[in-house]
C-alpha cells in the first residue's frame, strides 16, 4: 500500500518526503491556490518544478489541467507533461472524469483520457464519485482513478441532515439503522466513501482492471485504515492527516513512562 501526500505546499511535501514512507504527491487547483495564498508564489512554473524535484524520481506527482473540453485538456496535459516531466520523470496528469456542469458533453474527460493514454501520458482520473465513472476512466486508459471518499461522506451526510465537521469519521451503521430503504437510495445506494471504494475495487477485480485506485479526499485516520482494509493501492491524504496516523494516546503515555524508567534504571550507562 502506498501513501501520497495531498498538498500543494512545498514545505509540507519536503517534510513528508523526509519521513521515508510517502510515495507520491497529488495536487489540485484548490491546493495550489491555498499554497499560493499562504506563500505568495511568484513563479508557478518554478514552484511546480520544485515540487516534482522534491518528490523525486519514482514518486508520482499529479498535476491537474484547468481546461474543461477535450481539446483544451489534451493540449494543457501535453504542456504540463513536457514542461515538468523532464525534472524527475514523475509527472502524472490529472483529468476530471467529466466536466458536465460546465460543458454540454458528458464525455470530454473520458475522450481526453483516451487521447492522452494513446500518447503515452499517464493520467490520474479525478473527481470520481461512482463505480461506473471509475470503470469508464479505466477503460479509457487512466493509470490511476481517484474516488473522493470524503466528499461522498459529505454529500451523504448533507442529504441525510447529519451535522458534521470536515475531519469527523462517518459511521454509516447509524444511518442504516435509522433510515428507511427509500431514504437510502439517493446516491446509487452508496452510503459512504468507503462503500464507493469497495465497489470500485470489486468491479475492477471482476474484470482484472489494471488501473490503480487512489483513495482520495481522506479526512481522518480511521477512513485511511478502512481504505487500507478495502484494498486501496494508494491513499492520498493531507499533511495533518498523515501526521495523525502516527498517534495514539497510549503510545504517548507509554513513551513517557519508558523514558522515566530508563533514567531510573540508569540506561545511560549502556551508551557511554
Ligand atoms: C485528490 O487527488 C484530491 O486532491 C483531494 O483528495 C481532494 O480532497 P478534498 O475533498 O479534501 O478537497
Amino acid at each position: 500500500m502506498q501513501i501520497f501526500i495531498d498538498s500543494g505546499d512545498i514545505d509540507e511535501i519536503r517534510e513528508a518526503m523526509s519521513w521515508g514512507v510517502v510515495d507520491g504527491v497529488t495536487t489540485n487547483p484548490s491546493l495550489v491556490r491555498a499554497a499560493s495564498l499562504k506563500r505568495g508564489i511568484v513563479d508557478l512554473k518554478e514552484y511546480l518544478s520544485e515540487i516534482c524535484n522534491v518528490a523525486g524520481r519514482g514518486r508520482p506527482v499529479s498535476l491537474e489541467v484547468m481546461g474543461t473540453n477535450c481539446e483544451q485538456m489534451v493540449k494543457e496535459a501535453k504542456i504540463i507533461y513536457d514542461k515538468f516531466n523532464t525534472v524527475a520523470k514523475n509527472v502524472v496528469v490529472k483529468i476530471p472524469v467529466t466536466t458536465k456542469g460546465i460543458e454540454e458533453d458528458e464525455f470530454e474527460g473520458i475522450k481526453a483520457i483516451r487521447q492522452l493514454d494513446s500518447r503515452g501520458i499517464p493520467v490520474n482520473a479525478t473527481l470520481i464519485m461512482t463505480p461506473m465513472q471509475a470503470m469508464l476512466a479505466a477503460k479509457a486508459g487512466a493509470k490511476y482513478v481517484s474516488p473522493f471518499l470524503g466528499r461522498i461522506d459529505d454529500y451523504v451526510r448533507q442529504k441525510s441532515g447529519i451535522n458534521f465537521k470536515k475531519e469527523d469519521y462517518f459511521d454509516t451503521t447509524t444511518l442504516r439503522r435509522n433510515a428507511n430503504d427509500d431514504a437510502l437510495n439517493f446516491n446509487e445506494g452508496i452510503l459512504s466513501g468507503i462503500e464507493l471504494l469497495l465497489r470500485i475495487r470489486k468491479s475492477f477485480a471482476n474484470y482484472n482492471i489494471k488501473a490503480k485506485v487512489i483513495a482520495a479526499s481522506i479526512r481522518n485516520t480511521r477512513q485511511a485504515e478502512e481504505s487500507m482494509e478495502a484494498g486501496a493501492e494508494i491513499i492520498t491524504a493531507p499533511y495533518e492527516v498523515i501526521k495523525n496516523m502516527t498517534l495514539h494516546t497510549k503510545s504517548e503515555e507509554g513513551i513517557k513512562l519508558f523514558v522515566e524508567d530508563a533514567k531510573k534504571a540508569k540506561y545511560s550507562e549502556l551508551f557511554s
